[in-house]
């Protein structure tokens, strides 16, 4: 099943007035308390800050708080970058975003939700992935990347195919995950890894780290979300192991934190790391909001500099009720009750609510997906509503202000 959150795939504005039943309490407790921490010390401390306002984070500064979401363009052959991902990041960092995120990077090819992934298990990846990055800074956004192993959603066929499950005819291949409980009922059963491949998975991914690092990337994000490796390693609903890793929370956490400790140790002091989680996975005795508070401070205490907070994607029957910033009030409260940063996530399409989710204290950055694959310049556009000068780049910047006189 391709990375589209695919739980709410199917939902639309219109069923979201009825709240699930299958929605637990602490997820509504959550979403009730929506207000974030307005009029909070955030606001008290710093009043200058808004959408436009730069974040640093260790050496790296970002000029806004607009983030390109990570988006899978099923677009590479054998885990390539090319043309097609240098002009989807390119004219987003051409539109005034700030951080952009290049979409799920497989650090093994069998870690890919579909054949037409981006990778990062060879060396061969860096070349064309070094030239996006020289493109993203040289425009003054900053180059991060998101990497990934899919777990048991992996071998998944393109999603305007379909998405299904890929036969070994189609040129599938086998998963592993947590515990032999596949996705959907005719996915594949994954192989549970062992303590063995739980290792090669974090060699592979300090090796993707070392690759994205020679290609100039200034952010890691690792993809603890959506119901892929990681992630169903940390929820109990496809965690089902009796070893080390399974069980306890403190041991459904230990494979992320084993990973970070690693990563952590070959990052230099002054790349930012980030981690999206799922902070719930909507589900009774699933994975949730209390948990992903837990784990946010253990990520704190190993270097993580930040928690991308999106929800849902590890079992395909959650009902997830999806309204505007839907998953703003889990980075609120993970910011607030974990003390981390964090980036918010989820249908914020205007420039108004991305500013308040800011200057509310919400969280520190607003990660925009499918709006900016509707408007490449939605940043541009936010900073004109917002009643800012917009930064149009240089070779555009003159001939539309000029425009902009005659009328
Ligand atoms: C085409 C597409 C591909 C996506 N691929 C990824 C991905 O690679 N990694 C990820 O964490 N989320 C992925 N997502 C989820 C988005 O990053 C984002 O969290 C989600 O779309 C909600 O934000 P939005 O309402 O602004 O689109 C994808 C979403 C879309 C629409």
């Amino acid at each position: 099943m391709a990375e589209l959150m695919p739980t709410i795939n199917h939902m639309t504005t219109q069923n979201l007035t009825s709240i699930p039943s299958v929605k637990s309490q602490t997820e509504l407790a959550v979403m009730e308390n929506h207000g974030c921490q307005s009029a909070s010390l955030h606001d008290q401390k710093l009043p200058e800050v808004d959408l436009f306002s730069p974040l640093t984070i260790r050496d790296i500064t970002i000029p806004n708080r607009v983030v390109m979401s990570p988006m899978c363009q099923y677009s590479a052959e054998n885990g390539l970058a090319n043309d097609w991902h240098f002009v989807h990041l390119g004219s987003r960092a051409v539109g005034g975003v700030g951080l952009i995120v290049v979409e799920a990077t497989a650090v093994t090819a069998q870690g890919r939700i579909t054949p037409a992934d981006l990778g990062i298990w060879d060396d061969l990846h860096v070349e064309p992935l070094t030239r996006i990055v020289h493109f993203l800074r040289q425009q003054g956004a900053i180059a991060a990347i998101q990497l990934a192993h899919a777990g048991r959603k992996a071998s998944t066929d393109v999603p305007w195919q379909g998405g299904a499950p890929l036969t070994p005819e189609q040129g599938g291949w086998p998963v592993v995950g947590p515990s032999p409980l596949p996705f959907h009922e005719n996915g594949p059963v994954p192989t549970p890894l062992d303590t063995h491949g739980i290792k090669e998975v974090i060699q592979a991914f300090v090796s993707a780290v070392q690759r994205a690092l020679q290609a100039g990337f200034q952010v890691i994000e690792l993809h603890s979300a959506h119901g892929y490796l990681l992630h169903s390693f940390l929820s109990p609903l496809s965690n089902q192991r009796t070893d080390n890793y399974g069980g306890s929370l403190e041991n459904r956490m230990r494979f992320l934190l084993e990973l970070v400790e690693n990563v952590r140790e070959v990052l230099p002091n002054g790349i930012p790391l980030f981690v999206r989680l799922s902070a719930t996975d909507w589900v009774e005795g699933g994975w949730d909001i209390e948990q992903s508070v837990i784990l946010s401070r253990e990520l704190k205490a190993l270097g993580v500099d930040l928690v991308d907070a999106s929800t849902g994607g590890l079992v395909p029957h959650a009902r997830i009720p999806m309204e505007t910033g839907y998953q703003v009030p889990f980075a609120a409260k993970i910011r607030k009750e974990a003390g981390i940063q964090t980036g918010a996530v989820g249908l914020i399409t205007e420039a108004g609510y991305a500013n308040e989710v800011i200057t509310r204290g919400c969280a520190d950055l607003v990660d925009i997906g499918r709006e900016l694959l509707r408007d490449p310049y939605w940043s541009i556009r936010a900073q004109s509503v917002l009643g800012d000068e917009p930064d149009w780049p240089v070779p555009y910047g003159y001939a539309v202000q000029r425009r902009g006189r005659r009328k």
